[in-house]
């Protein structure tokens, strides 16, 4: 980072990963909004490419190179498409595991130490008739944030397939220590302050020795934030909350893989997953920004691809990687304001039946650039 004349940072080193399926499309789009910014306010983005996923396999082998985790560490941030492609027929799935495009992901997360992932879910007015619960349900909207242990539990723990007494065995192993769910709970308080001041710390510790040990530290943590109100849900009751009553939720702080679920059903529940920005974080200020979609293989090249989670996903990295709050506000304000002058890609047209009234249905630039001229 470069400090300028008054002490604004005005150089930022971002590392692009576009990855696969719609990857390239969605962070061309992100980058030409970051672009518009950097006129505005007087900021230059320097841009790294780095491979990585199924893209990185074809021309390297691998997933993540060594080279590609070192561009990332050099970066102040890195913003990333999506990575992966079609399981059943990608050829990246033959491959062993540990060669295929996700194990990409899951490295980079590991080797930058991003424990922290943070995933909005968030209703757009203007979208409300996406939103597949009753209007009774939805009521004046919800707005809740999914803080997700990134780092720890199954998706790290040790793993075996092996013949145990003639018979096929399979084990995954689900560990946490104290400090690892002290730091992610430390961050959701932290979050919660700065929102409507609710944690609620999902676990399963009707069962679990790590979800008892997480309620404990979550405890422990809680005490220093006195003026945020906190309580405890077992995961299973978490998932029919998020049907029946979304707007109870601000911060939902969680493990792992019940992260993992819980994310995507709340991101369904917004009817816009389209829409729907991550940012995963470590200690520092460094972080990795992403849209929480997938790499839609079966959309990918057609330019109809829906930008906005990816622009809203560099709207993040401005606002915690780079301090830079006015800038991810206006980008933020432009986002909404297309949508109120009745602009759509595909995914987020209004629905058979409905009022197509003021509608005006975009492709993937032309929706990147509306929304880089509004910033
Ligand atoms: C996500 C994805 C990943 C995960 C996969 C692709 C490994 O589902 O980011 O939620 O499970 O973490
Ligand atoms: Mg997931």
């Amino acid at each position: 980072m470069h400090y300028g004349k008054e002490g604004i940072e005005m150089d930022f080193k971002v590392g692009v990963i576009a990855g696969d399926g719609i990857g390239p499309e969605v962070t061309a789009e992100a980058t030409k909004v970051l672009d518009a910014i950097g006129q505005k306010y007087g900021h230059t983005f320097h841009y790294t490419e780095i491979l990585m996923g199924g893209c990185s396999i074809d021309a390297t082998g691998v997933p993540l190179t060594d080279e590609a985790i070192a561009a990332a560490k050099a970066s102040d941030a890195v913003l990333m498409g999506s990575i992966g492609g079609n399981t059943t027929t990608s050829p990246w799935y033959k491959l062993p595991p540990n060669l295929r495009p996700e194990a990409g992901l899951l490295k980079i997360r590991k080797e930058l130490n991003l424990f922290a992932n943070l995933r909005p879910a968030y209703l757009y007015e203007e979208l409300k008739a996406a939103c597949p619960l009753r209007d009774d349900i939805i009521g004046d909207g919800f707005d809740m944030m999914i803080m997700r242990e990134l780092t720890g539990g199954l998706y790290f723990g040790e793993r075996s397939t092996k013949e145990v007494d003639g018979v096929m065995t399979a084990c995954d192993s689900l560990t946490y220590n104290e400090n690892e769910i002290r730091r992610i709970a430390i961050r959701g308080f932290d979050i919660a302050m700065k929102r409507r001041k609710k944690v609620t710390s999902v676990d399963k510790a009707n069962v679990l020795d790590s979800s008892r040990l997480w309620r404990k530290v979550v405890e422990e943590v809680a005490k220093d934030y006195p003026e945020v109100s906190y309580e405890h849900m077992l995961v299973d009751n978490c998932a029919m909350q998020l049907v029946k009553n979304p707007a109870q939720f601000d911060v939902i702080l969680t493990e792992n893989m019940f992260g993992d679920i819980l994310s995507d059903e709340a991101s369904m529940v917004t009817g816009s997953i389209g829409m729907l920005s991550s940012a995963s974080l470590n200690e520092t200020k460094f972080g990795l920004y992403e849209p929480s979609g997938g790499s839609a293989p079966d959309i990918a090249g057609m330019g109809i691809a829906n930008p906005i989670a990816t622009i809203l996903s560099a709207a993040m990295m401005l606002r915690y990687s780079f301090d830079l709050d006015k800038e991810a506000d206006a980008v933020e304000a432009a986002v909404k304001q297309v949508l109120k002058e009745g602009y759509r890609t595909g995914d987020i047209m209004p629905q058979s039946g409905e009022s197509t009234e003021g509608i005006t249905k975009v492709g993937t630039a032309e929706m990147g650039s509306l929304i880089a001229e509004r910033v």
